[in-house]
């Protein structure tokens, strides 16, 4: 294992090749990317982890710009190779754009990847799934919608591959049969470990025998589900991806039954609001140095950067650093990745919305740049610790 699977690491852009694009469903791909020898210890990953891709695409108003999304790792630890699956939001920039035109053969930027969408449970196996504990009985169970599969996908082939002693759960809810990404790997799950893995279609649109499996997942649905199909009591960990209201709906029922929220993994995919990105150069901003200026200063990869940020534009710490370092990391810019985490290391900030840091990161001085602006005349950050 190295190190900078577990931890959050600082990710670094690299162009990898196309080695294969797969359709999953009419609106679906999976996309593998072959990772040469040399960078492999830069993409090794934990199951439950994502990647950032990186493109120069036209916007709605056809003005060509940096895009950058996120996508979870679909697959076990596997040397050599990384893929993705990408799910056709209607009238998604770059997920349109990769349905229609990505094939073998193309050259993407790809970010090493990170994110703490990971098990607390001894996932000591990067690219050596054996080294799990399998020790334990561990009971997880997944609730994922739409795309959410992909990461759930990792984690469920990791840990019932290397522990025969772990059971999982899986509710995927979808709007119809044909929506359902992966269904054939889901399957194949089932048949390998029929007295271990459960799965349990729920799809908005259609019907099917169990009327507890058919229409919307909402709070009546959800607790139904959760007093008769899981032994909710029994459950070591819990892996909720999907949207928004969701994934807050589960947490929210979770806690009503006495869950330990440190049980509790979530990853949101997007929280709704649409949050764009600006490029690899932030948002302008008028900038007056005989003005109001808040004074920033970073450190990132060893080098230290300052650059003042005028009291009226109310910009985050991200997009003024990105004015003089285009190089600082950031993905979603809307909360959710944690990919321009940094620490505090001087004055203070207000953090908008935070969707990605564990409670004991906060508490020991992290924030994310992107939603963070300045309450103090000087602020330093360290996007190194
Ligand atoms: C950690 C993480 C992991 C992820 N993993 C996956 C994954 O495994 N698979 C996957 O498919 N996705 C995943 N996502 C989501 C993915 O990153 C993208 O957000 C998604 O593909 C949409 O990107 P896009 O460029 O196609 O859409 P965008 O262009 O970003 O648009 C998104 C939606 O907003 C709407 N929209 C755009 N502009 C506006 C506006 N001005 N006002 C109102 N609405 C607007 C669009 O119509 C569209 O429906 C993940 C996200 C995160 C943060
Ligand atoms: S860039 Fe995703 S949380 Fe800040």
């Amino acid at each position: 294992m190295t190190e900078t699977a577990t931890s959050r690491r600082r990710a670094a852009f690299h162009t990898l090749d196309v080695a294969e694009v797969r359709r999953l469903t009419a609106d679906a791909i999976e996309v593998t990317f072959a990772v040469p020898e040399a960078l492999e210890g830069e993409f090794d990953y934990l199951p439950g982890q994502y990647v950032a891709l990186r493109k120069e695409l036209p916007d709605a108003e056809g003005k060509v710009q940096e895009i950058r999304r996120s996508y979870s790792i679909c697959a076990e630890p596997t040397p050599g190779e990384i893929r993705v699956a990408i799910k056709r939001d209607l009238g998604g920039i770059f997920s349109t754009w990769a349905n229609e035109e990505l094939a073998a053969g193309a050259k993407i930027d790809v970010m090493s990847p990170t994110g703490a969408f990971i098990s607390k449970h001894q996932m000591t196996g990067l690219n050596h799934p054996e080294l799990i504990d399998t020790d334990t009985e561990d009971t997880f169970v997944a609730v994922a919608a739409g795309s959410g599969i992909t990461p759930v996908l990792a984690i469920a082939r990791t840990v019932l591959a290397a522990n025969e002693n772990t059971r999982f759960d899986l509710i995927y809810a979808n709007r119809a049969a044909m929506d359902v990404m992966f269904l054939e790997e889901l399957a194949d799950l089932k048949d390998r470990y029929p007295s271990r893995f459960a799965l349990h279609h729920v799809l908005s649109r259609e019907q099917r025998i169990s009327p507890l499996l058919s229409g919307r997942i909402d709070a009546e649905k959800l607790t139904a589900l959760l007093e008769n199909v899981i032994r909710t009591d029994q459950v070591d960990e819990w892996f909720l991806c999907g949207p928004f209201e969701l994934v807050q709906l589960v947490r929210d029922t979770l806690t009503g039954k006495d869950v330990d929220p440190e049980r509790v993994r979530f990853e949101l995919f997007t929280t709704g609001k649409p949050t764009r990105p600006e490029g690899h150069v932030g948002r302008p901003v008028q900038a007056d140095d005989d003005g109001d200026n808040f004074e920033i200063e970073f450190r990132l990869d060893g080098l230290s950067g300052e650059v003042k940020s005028p009291v009226a534009a109310n910009e985050t710490i991200l997009n003024a650093a990105l004015r003089v370092r285009p190089d600082v990391p950031f993905a979603c810019a809307g909360g959710v990745c944690g990919t321009c985490r940094a620490k505090i290391t001087g004055g203070d900030v207000k953090m908008a919305e935070n969707y990605a840091l564990e409670e004991d990161e906060v508490d020991s001085g992290y924030i994310l740049t992107c939603q963070s602006r300045p309450t103090t005349d000087r602020v330093s950050v360290d996007f190194d610790a």
